[in-house]
């Protein structure tokens, strides 16, 4: 079987980010019991604004929304600066009316081993119908590294050392970033039952060339995402300034 994704290269971030909103916007009105997959990160802080700025607007409800975090730093302290927790706090679920039951988020402080399992088993009751996607310099996808098993599910992982290194500029150095981390799996992420990748600038042109252009192998997590039959990839003209064209798309 062959599926094409669909790619949108646009302008820039904010361009980026107001496309992505559209996609979004028409789940959030469409589906009063959505089930979205939510990603951390920089590059999401302008589309979680985007969400409470149109929430404070046009009301949209969250109220029965359920929400799943991709991933979460192993043994932060949910209060932490850094957690995922925290961030998604800060930008947006402290700022609409989110039911706090509804919001599953992987827990690294109890049995790592049953609050993943716990995970696994709560993905499978609760089909995502909209998965957002970051991807990093190293074409992971979640914190999915490079040779991630395709089959992988949720698991401590350890991050790679350019995942780290990538990530200090949120923390004071190096040091302090957390060496472990949760992530849902390759084979979660692929249930969805549509994906929407979400890159800008030219840091993450390789990854998107090489998950898009280049052949699917679990030395690039994302380019898996050639298989899935509903992936839309927004990007600015930086993220996408190699690629070449290829079968695995429409513009
Ligand atoms: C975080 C996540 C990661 C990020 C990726 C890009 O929840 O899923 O895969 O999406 O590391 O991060 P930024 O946007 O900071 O470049």
């Amino acid at each position: 079987m062959v599926y094409t994704m669909k790619i949108k290269i646009l302008k820039n971030y904010n361009e980026v980010i107001n496309e992505s909103y559209k996609v979004l916007s028409e789940y959030l009105t469409k589906k009063q019991d959505l089930v979205l997959g939510l990603a951390t990160g920089e590059t999401m802080i302008g589309l979680y604004s985007k969400m409470v700025d149109d929430h404070k607007k046009s009301g949209i409800d969250y109220s029965r929304i359920k929400t799943f975090n991709l991933d979460e730093y192993y043994g932060l302290q949910r209060n932490h600066a850094q957690s995922y927790y925290h961030y998604m706090n800060k930008h947006l679920f402290s700022k609409v009316n989110i039911n706090e039951k509804n919001i599953v988020f992987p827990n690294t402080l109890s049995n790592v081993d049953a609050s993943c399992e716990r995970y696994n088993l709560a993905l499978e009751e609760n089909k995502i119908d909209l998965q957002i996607l970051g991807i990093g310099s190293n074409g992971h996808i979640g914190f999915n590294e490079p040779k991630t098993s395709f089959k992988s599910k949720t698991r401590l992982v350890e991050l790679d050392k350019t995942t780290r290194v990538d990530n200090s500029r949120f923390f004071n150095d190096l040091e302090e970033v957390p060496t472990h981390a949760i992530t849902m799996g390759i084979e979660n992420i692929l249930s969805a039952k549509k994906i929407i990748l979400i890159a800008s600038g030219s840091e993450k042109s390789k990854a998107i060339s090489k998950a898009i252009d280049g052949p699917v192998t679990e030395l690039v997590p994302a380019s898996i995402l050639q298989r899935h039959p509903n992936v839309e990839v927004i990007i600015d003209i930086e993220a996408g300034k190699n690629l070449k064209g290829s079968m695995n798309y429409v513009k």
